[in-house]
């Protein structure tokens, strides 16, 4: 239970909480949304989402604030992202209002799991969608379930805000040129499984994908957005193929904020040679510095921090973020939704 929750010890687990929030789709309709207390499904052998991946997910954070309450990071966009992702396989779109009512109701109602500020954890919640009708041949569901849960979490990669070293291969690839790389499906996960657990045997935090038609430019690094400073500008890539990240695009406009200069565009492999500073952002990420990129096949080391400290502009960057996801600065893009 909560009262045993050592939070600023959490890594990114799995921690039991006590409520999770679904609604059904049959017959053509979402259904109401309903309260559960039991953390399993109850799901036919032959659903669609256990053969074909018929499923999609998104993630954001709750934090508690300064003044004590609770802030929930850019609802709205993960709302309309996981629209985009059901319209890419075949799913029927959540209303946006349906998906704002079950995210407020899931962290009332475990609100105990949300970690006081000042202990470095968020509450992640975890909407999840996915085709329950049974059925062998390839075709859409015409049943879902979309299920949201909420779980304390520390940072994603070990050490919080601090330097970490990726690699960079071409072995391996997340999305296809017109594939689902743009979209948050569970099968995009799969394919970089590999590829996760030989970057992790190699001491490395993630590995960075590049675009898999010309294999020149980077796409994405992991479960994350790359972005880089090269003097006052904030670089990170356009590609098909890599998800449109929400905290990417919040800090390109906190770049902004800043008096920077932000450039959205291809950035070819040895360009990274030129870039001051070097990063990967995520809700889970945040923004985790990137001190050295390995390139495996060329053996070619990018390096951009010798010490394992962040960057000055890194730093500025995430400073901000969290301060206006902790209430220490005002939100002045109209990011954040209160917990009544
Ligand atoms: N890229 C991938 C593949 C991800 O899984 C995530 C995580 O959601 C991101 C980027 C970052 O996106 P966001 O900032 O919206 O969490
Ligand atoms: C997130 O940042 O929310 C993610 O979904 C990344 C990962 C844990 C899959």
């Amino acid at each position: 239970m909560s009262e045993n929750i050592d939070w600023s010890s959490l890594g990114f687990g799995y921690v039991p909480t006590e409520f999770n929030v679904r609604c059904t789709y049959s017959n053509g309709e979402w259904g109401e949304l309903r309260v559960m207390e039991d953390p399993t499904i109850n799901l036919h052998i032959s659903a669609a989402v256990l053969h074909y991946a018929q499923e999609c997910f998104e993630g954001l954070k709750a934090f508690r604030g300064v003044d004590g309450k609770v802030r929930i990071f850019r609802i709205e966009e993960n709302g309309k992202r996981l629209q985009d992702s059901c319209r890419g396989i075949k799913m029927p779109e959540l209303p946006l209002d349906k998906f704002q009512e079950a995210i407020l109701k899931v962290v009332k109602l475990n609100e105990k799991f949300i970690p006081p500020y000042g202990s470095g954890a968020s509450l992640y919640i975890r909407p999840v969608l996915f085709g329950t009708t049974p059925l062998v041949g390839v075709k859409p569901a015409t049943e879902f379930e979309f299920v949201v849960f909420v779980t304390p979490v520390g940072p994603y990669f070990k050490g919080g805000f601090q330097a970490t070293p990726f690699m960079l291969s071409r072995k391996y690839d997340r999305a296809a040129p017109l594939g689902t790389g743009s979209l948050k499906v569970g099968g995009n996960y799969a394919a970089g499984m590999t590829a996760t657990v030989d970057s992790h045997d190699l001491g490395y935090s993630a590995v960075f994908y590049l675009d898999p038609k010309e294999k020149k430019y980077i796409d994405e690094c992991g479960a994350a957005n790359f972005f880089a400073i090269k003097g006052n500008s904030y670089i990170t890539p356009k590609s098909s193929s890599i998800l449109p990240s929400i905290t990417n695009k919040s800090l390109s406009i906190l770049a902004e904020d800043l008096g920077m200069t932000v450039e959205r565009r291809p950035i070819a492999v040895e360009e990274l040679s030129t870039f001051d500073e070097a990063g990967a952002c995520g809700t889970a990420a945040v923004i985790s510095p990137v001190s050295k990129i390995v390139d495996i096949d060329n053996n070619h080391i990018y390096e951009f921090s010798k010490d394992g400290k962040p960057g000055e502009k890194c730093t500025a960057l995430y400073n901000k973020l969290r301060a206006i996801q902790h209430g220490e600065e005002e939100d002045t893009h109209g990011w954040i939704t209160f917990l009544d």
